[in-house]
Order: structure tokens, then sequence, then C-alpha cells
């Protein structure tokens, strides 16, 4: 119930998207939520009908001398109220639960997109895939789908146990070390959802957001195209100055950008960085002000992010700032 009323009332989290599964956007959410709806109007019923009977009970026993029940009745009142009544309530609530369940777990249709989502502490990273499994694209924490087509999801884990879960589209599952979960959802309408790891992870579970952005086809294959290709050259936005500070911070024992020499693997790609809403896993806007925030002292906003303090002085930071934002 307390969840239900946090996501109901829609309580401020720290990116300001709705995360509520009675708001679906997919097939799969809808089950999910006419199941939470049953189970709440069941419940409102037992509630109603409990709190009926008791004040029906308080008032007889106040305006009349307490009567006998025949053993024959009141043997049948348990039958019927304390046996009969819950066990088909809860078999019809268990049994609706276990064939959403099933309906859930059903294969995609043959054409869905494939994505790998690789959940690490904390953040997300996410490879569209070709036919053969090849990744094409690489980003983080920014899942772009398009609109009525099977998005077919693989989840892994390259650390502890997450669970990808985005309200509006789907329920949780989990990302765990070792092995492939996977999960598929068709949205049917452009939205941004905001999806949060559901498992706790260490220090910055609670800060393991990402976006789920669904646009028509053709919006997302401009973006699809932009995310295939690489880092267009320093030298043709005029931030050379910023790229060799990005290497001689040692940005790029980390990072990839695509493009460049820079192919680092323990944090997220980078190579078009500039086009993602947000950054620190949905933590922070993606503004100059936030990015340069971040760089300077990552802990600051994230205690334990394993991304250390830069030691930059002001005009290496403004032209790091430079390149990072010119990474289309
Ligand atoms: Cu990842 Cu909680």
């Amino acid at each position: 119930t307390f969840v239900a009323v946090v996501f109901t009332l829609k309580l401020p989290l720290s990116y300001a998207q709705s995360q509520s599964a009675i708001q679906p956007a997919t097939e799969q959410a809808r089950g999910i939520s006419y199941i939470w709806w049953s189970m709440f109007w069941v419940a409102v019923v037992v509630f109603v009908a409990v709190m009926l009977l008791l004040a029906w009970g308080l008032w007889r026993g106040k305006s009349k001398k307490p009567t006998q029940l025949s053993y024959l009745a009141s043997r049948n009142l348990v039958i019927v109220a304390g046996i009969a009544v819950p066990l088909v309530t809860v078999i019809c609530l268990v049994g609706g639960s276990l064939m959403l369940g099933r309906s859930l777990s059903a294969s995609p249709p043959d054409n869905a997109l494939e994505v790998r989502i690789t959940g690490w502490m904390w953040w997300w990273q996410i490879e569209y895939l070709d036919e053969n499994s090849n990744t094409i694209a690489t980003t983080a924490n920014e899942l772009h789908v398009p609109i009525n087509r099977p998005i077919q999801i693989y989840l892994e884990s390259g650390d502890v146990i997450h669970s990808f879960w985005v309200p509006q589209l789907h329920g949780k599952t989990d990302l765990i070390p070792g092995r492939t979960n996977s999960s598929w959802f068709e949205v049917d309408a452009s939205g941004t959802f905001r999806g949060q790891c559901a498992e706790f992870c260490g220090l910055q579970h609670a800060l393991m957001g990402f976006l789920v952005v669904s646009e028509p086809q053709a919006e997302f294959d401009v973006w699809f195209a932009n995310q295939q290709a690489p880092a267009q050259p320093a030298e043709n936005n005029g931030v050379l100055a910023g790229q060799r500070v990005f290497f001689e911070a040692g940005c790029h024992q980390c990072h990839t950008i695509r493009g460049t020499d820079a192919a680092g693997t323990a944090g997220p790609d980078l190579t078009h960085l500039a086009s993602r809403q947000s950054i620190a896993s949905v933590t922070r806007r993606n503004s100059r002000a936030h990015l340069g925030g971040w760089v300077a002292d990552p802990n600051g906003i994230k205690p334990g992010a394993k991304m250390p303090m830069s030691q930059l002085d002001a005009k290496e930071l403004s032209d790091l700032l430079d390149y990072l934002q010119s990474l289309h």
C-alpha cells in the first residue's frame, strides 16, 4: 500500500519523470496494472464488509442482550465466512497473477529490436545488437526505442545483482552475474519513461536510474544512425584542447569515445554523451554546470561512485567541458 501511495501521489523523484505502474504504456504493463486494480478493489470490498460487520456487531451488542447462535449457524458461519470466501478470493487473485506471469514470459514476435543491457554499480550500459548479436551501437542510461515495435532486451550484470524496472512498461527482471535474463515489451505511444534499479546493489542503488525514450520510427532512425557513427573529430569543432585534457587526465582509461583512441570499458561509453538528457544515471540533467560539477567531484554527487575526483584547473575543466559538450 505504501508503494502504491508513493507512486499514486507521484512524490518527487531525483529526476522529474513519472514512475507509475498504474499509468501503463504497454500491453504487459496494462496486464500488471489490471492485476493491481483487481487486488485493490477486492481489498476494498473485504475491508468495507469487515467494517460493516464490526459496526453491526457493536450496535447489536449495545442494543440487545448477547444472543447465542445455534451450533449449526455458527459452524456454517465459520465454514462460509472464515474458510470458503477467503479461499475463493485468494485462489482467484493467485490464479490471475499466475496467468498474467505466464503471458508476460511469452517470447516476442520475430521482428523484435534486440538490446543488451548490462547493470554496473551504478549505471546501465545499453548495446544495440544486429541479427548476429554483434554490438552496433553503445550508449548508457538512456534507451531509445521505436514505438509499435517489439523490443527484446537481454539483461546481464557486470558485478552484483541489479533489477531492471520501468513501471510504465513492464514488471521487474533481475540482472544476475553469469546469466542472461530476457524480457520484452512494445510501447504504443511516444514518451519518456523513468526506470530504476529495483534490487539493492550498494551505496548508490537509489540513484541507479535510467530513461526509456519511445519515439516514432523516423525519429528513432535519425537517433540510431547518429549513435552508430563515431564521434565527430575534435578539430572540426575547435575542441582539440579539451580532447587533450581528456587524455592527459586519464579519462580514456575508463571511457570509450569511438573515433578516438579512448577505449576504456570501466565507465559509460561517451561517444555521444551530449545527446543524452541526463548524466550520472539520471541523477542530474545533462547541462554544462552539472557536467562540470560531476567531473570535478563525482563522489560529491554520488558517494561511492567509482569515477575519481579530477585535479583540473579552471581552464582545463572548461576546455574539457567544451569537448564533452561537442559529443553530440
Ligand atoms: Cu543496481 Cu540497485
